[in-house]
C-alpha cells in the first residue's frame, strides 16, 4: 500500500488502522476497546488488553527463534570494551534483576529512578522494571542532584538504582556523591539504592541502604512477567517545559508497544535481525524508544554505544561502529555529525571502514539544517538522509520520510510528511488553518495515535493546560514552521520558552529563576542564540539590583556556576551580560525574539510595540562585547 493510501485509512478509519498494527504483537488478554476516553476525558488506547513490553522484547523471542541472536552490543570506547548478549542472556539477566527489585519490594505499580551511564546495565534495569509492571524513570546522567532531587519527589520512587561513574570522554565522573546528595535534599528518598560498582571508580556505600549489583544478582530469583493492562503506565520522563517543575511524561504500555513496532518498518525500513545503532542516551526519549525498546520488540539487534561522536578516540567513530556491527539503520542527532564535520571536514577518517551495510541516516532532536544535510549526503556517497521530528512527548516520530511505505524525494530542511497516525496542521494564533507557505503554530489534531503521552504524572491539569488549551480539538506541540505547496513538513523550532542545546531539550524558565535568584539580580532573560556546533546556546541578559556592587566578571563567573551546579554542565550557559534594561514591550513582554535576531542579523526592525529603543541598541552592544553570533 502507498504511503498516501496508508495515511489516509489511520486518519480516516484509525481505529481499525490501529487494532490491525495491534494485532501483529502478543497479547495476554486482547483489548475490549481499540480507542476511547477515561474517566477524565483523556483518550486512551486498547482499554481492557493485557501485555507486557519486556515479554515482548525478550520472552517472545527467546520462545521464537531469536534465543541465539543477538539482543544488544555494547560498544564502550571510554572504556575499551565490548559486550554482546544473545536474546536469551539479556532475558535471564533482566529476570534475574526484576527478581532482585522484587526482593527488595518493588513490586507493579511502584516507581524506579534508574541514573545510569550508557552501560548494558541501564538497560536491563529498565527493562527489569517492564517486567514487574514497574514504572521506571530515568533521569539524564548529566543532570545534577538538584535535578535528580526533583524527580525523585515527584516520581516518590521504592527504589534507586545507579552506577558508580559515568565516563565523559577521559573525565571520570563520579555518580555516587551526586546521589547521595540528590537523596539528602529529596523528601521522598527511596529507601533501597542499587549501585553498579564500576572499576574505574568505587563507591561508597551506605550498608543500610545501598546494595550492590552483583551481590544483588547473585542471590536474586528470576522473576517472570507480569502481564500489566495496555494502559499502565511503562515510565515517566521528565523533560523540560517553560518553568524550573520538569514535565513528567507518562508511556503507556499497549500504544507504545504498538506504536514502536509499526515505526520500525513504516519509518526506520528495518527487517527483524538487523542492526540498529541509536547515538543518544537512555536518559532521553530517543534513547527509550530507539535504544531500548522498539528493537527488541522488533526483534532487531541494537548497539548500546557508551562514547561520542569524536575524541572517543577521533571523529572516525561513527563509522567504525557502523562497519564494525555491520549497521543498517543509524540514528543520532545533527549536532553530533556537526561536531564530526568540524574535526574531519572531508571525512577522510570513514577510509578503511567497510560501510556497505549502511542504508540510511536518521538525524532528530533538532532541525538537520541544509549545510549538515548536504554534508552527510556528499559523504555517504547520496544514501538516504533523513531528517524527522519529534518529542518526548510523543515518544515517537510525528513526520519522516515514510522510507518503509514510500520513500518521497528528500528535500533539505524538510522532516517530509506527517507519519500515518498523526494529523500535522499548521495554524495561526486564532487556530485557523493557515495556507501552505505560511508560517505558524504546529498542532496535531486530537487523538494522538498510540504511544504519545496520555498525561502528566500527577498533573492532569498541567497536562490540560500545556497541551490541550491554546487549541481545542488539537494537541499543541509549541514548534512552528508550515508546509510546502507539496505538502512537505518544515519544523523551523521552538514557539516557547524552550532551547535545544546539543540535541539537549532545556528550558530558558528555569535558567531565568536560578539567575534571578542571585542577590545581585533585579530582573534577567535568557535567549537561546543560533550555534553553528550545538544548534543553540543560552545566553543571559541581566539588570542589577540598584546598588548592587559586584563586576560583570564575578556575576557571569557565579551564573555559569549556579547553573552548572543547579542543572548540569550540558545545560551550557557560558555567556552573561549586564545591561541597564531589558527590551520590552508596553505591556512589559520582553522581546525574546528581537534580541535572537539580533545575533545574526543587522537589520532588525525596532517593533512598534516596543517601550523604550534604547534597550534594543544596548543588547545589540552586549552581543558585540561577548562576541557572540555574528560578533564573533
Ligand atoms: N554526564 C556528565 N556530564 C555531561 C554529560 C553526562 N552524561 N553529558 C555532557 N556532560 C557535560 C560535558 O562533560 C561538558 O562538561 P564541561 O563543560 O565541564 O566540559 C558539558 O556537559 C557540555 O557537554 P556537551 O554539550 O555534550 O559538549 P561537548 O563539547 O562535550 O560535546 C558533542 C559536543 C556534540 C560531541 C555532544 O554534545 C554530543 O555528542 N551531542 C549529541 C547529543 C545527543 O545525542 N542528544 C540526544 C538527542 S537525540
Ligand atoms: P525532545 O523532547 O527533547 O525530543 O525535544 C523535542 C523538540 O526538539 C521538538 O519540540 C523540536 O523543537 C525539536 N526537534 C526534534 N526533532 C526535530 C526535527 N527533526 N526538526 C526540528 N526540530 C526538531
Amino acid at each position: 500500500m502507498s504511503y498516501h493510501e496508508t495515511y489516509r485509512r489511520s486518519v480516516d478509519d484509525p481505529e481499525g488502522f490501529w487494532r490491525e498494527q495491534a494485532s501483529k504483537l502478543h497479547w495476554f488478554r486482547e483489548p475490549e476497546t481499540i480507542l476511547d476516553k477515561d474517566r477524565k476525558g483523556f483518550y486512551r488506547w486498547f482499554t481492557g488488553g493485557q501485555l507486557n513490553v519486556c515479554w515482548l522484547a525478550l520472552d517472545y523471542h527467546v520462545d521464537n527463534g531469536r534465543a541465539d541472536q543477538t539482543a544488544i552490543i555494547y560498544d564502550s570506547p571510554v572504556t575499551e570494551t565490548q559486550q554482546r548478549f544473545t536474546y536469551r542472556e539479556l532475558r535471564d539477566q533482566v529476570a534475574r534483576f526484576a527478581g532482585a527489585l522484587r526482593a527488595i519490594g518493588v513490586e507493579r505499580g511502584d516507581r524506579v529512578v534508574i541514573y545510569m551511564p550508557m552501560v548494558p546495565e541501564a538497560v536491563i534495569a529498565m527493562l527489569a522494571c517492564a517486567r514487574l509492571g514497574a514504572v521506571h524513570s530515568v533521569v539524564f546522567g548529566g543532570f545534577q542532584p538538584h535535578e535528580l532531587a526533583v524527580r525523585i519527589d515527584d516520581a516518590k520512587p521504592k527504589a534507586l538504582v545507579t552506577a558508580s561513574c559515568g565516563i565523559e570522554f577521559t573525565k571520570v565522573i563520579p555518580y555516587k556523591p551526586m546521589v547521595d546528595e540528590a537523596l539528602r535534599r529529596s523528601e521522598h528518598p527511596p529507601r533501597k539504592t542499587v549501585v553498579l560498582q564500576r572499576p574505574q571508580a568505587k563507591a561508597e556505600m551506605d550498608p543500610q541502604r545501598d546494595l550492590d549489583w552483583t551481590t544483588l544478582m547473585q542471590g536474586a530469583q528470576p522473576a517472570d512477567a507480569v502481564a500489566v493492562d495496555a494502559t499502565d503506565p511503562l515510565y515517566i520522563l521528565y523533560t523540560s517545559g517553560t518553568t524550573g517543575k520538569p514535565k513528567g511524561v507518562v508511556r503507556d504500555n499497549g500504544g507504545y508497544a504498538v506504536a514502536l513496532n509499526f515505526s520500525m518498518r513504516a519509518v526506520y525500513n528495518l527487517e527483524p535481525g538487523d542492526v540498529f545503532w541509536t547515538a543518544s542516551d537512555v536518559g532521553w526519549v530517543v534513547g527509550h524508544s530507539y535504544i531500548v525498546y522498539a528493537p527488541l520488540i522488533y526483534g532487531c539487534t541494537s548497539v548500546v554505544y557508551e562514547g561520542k561522536p569524536v575524541r572517543t578516540p577521533d571523529a572516525g567513530a561513527f563509522w567504525r561502529v557502523m562497519s564494525e556491527h555491520r549497521v543498517k539503520t543509524f540514528f543520532t542527532a545533527p549536532t553530533a555529525f556537526r561536531a564530526v564535520k568540524k574535526e574531519d571536514p572531508d571525512a577522510k577518517l570513514m577510509a578503511g571502514y567497510d560501510l556497505s551495510s549502511l542504508k540510511a541516516l536518521y538525524l532528530a532532536g533538532e532541525r538537520l539544517d541544509p549545510p549538515t544535510y548536504e554534508w552527510l549526503k556528499k559523504i555517504t556517497g547520496q544514501r538516504p538522509v533523513i531528517d524527522h521530528w519529534w518529542q518526548t512527548e510523543t515518544g515517537w516520530p510525528i513526520a519522516s520520510n515514510p522510507m518503509g511505505l514510500e520513500p518521497q524525494p528528500e528535500k533539505s530542511g524538510s522532516a517530509t510528511f506527517a507519519v500515518p497516525g498523526y494529523q500535522v496542521e499548521v495554524l495561526d494564533p486564532k487556530g485557523n488553518p493557515l495556507p501552505a507557505g505560511k508560517q505558524g503554530n504546529i498542532a496535531i489534531r486530537l487523538p494522538l495515535p498510540p504511544g504519545c503521552l496520555p498525561t502528566l504524572w500527577n498533573d492532569d491539569e498541567r497536562f490540560r493546560t500545556s497541551y490541550l488549551e491554546k487549541f481545542p480539538g488539537y494537541y499543541d506541540t509549541s514548534d512552528g514552521g508550515y508546509v510546502d505547496e507539496d505538502g512537505y513538513l518544515y519544523i523551523m523550532g521552538r514557539m516557547d520558552d524552550v532551547i535545544n542545546v546539543a540535541g539537549h531539550r532545556l528550558s530558558t524558565g528555569e535558567m531565568e529563576e536560578l539567575i534571578a535568584a542571585h542577590p545581585a539580580v533585579a530582573e534577567c532573560v535568557v535567549v537561546g542564540l543560533e550555534d553553528e556546533l550545538k544548534g543553540e546556546m543560552p545566553m543571559g541578559f541581566v539588570v542589577l539590583k540598584d546598588g548592587a556592587d559586584i563586576s560583570h566578571e564575578d556575576l557571569e563567573r557565579d551564573l555559569v556556576q549556579t547553573v552548572r551546579t543547579h542543572i548540569g554542565a550540558f545545560a551550557c550557559l557560558q555567556k552573561v551580560a549586564m545591561v541597564q534594561k531589558l527590551p520590552k514591550t508596553r505591556s512589559g513582554k520582553i522581546l525574546r525574539k528581537s534580541i535572537r535576531q539580533l545575533a545574526v542579523d543587522e537589520d532588525v526592525p525596532v517593533p512598534s510595540t516596543i517601550d523604550d529603543p534604547a534597550s534594543l541598541e544596548e543588547i545589540r552592544s552586549a552581543l558585540e562585547r561577548a562576541h557572540v553570533g555574528r560578533f564573533r
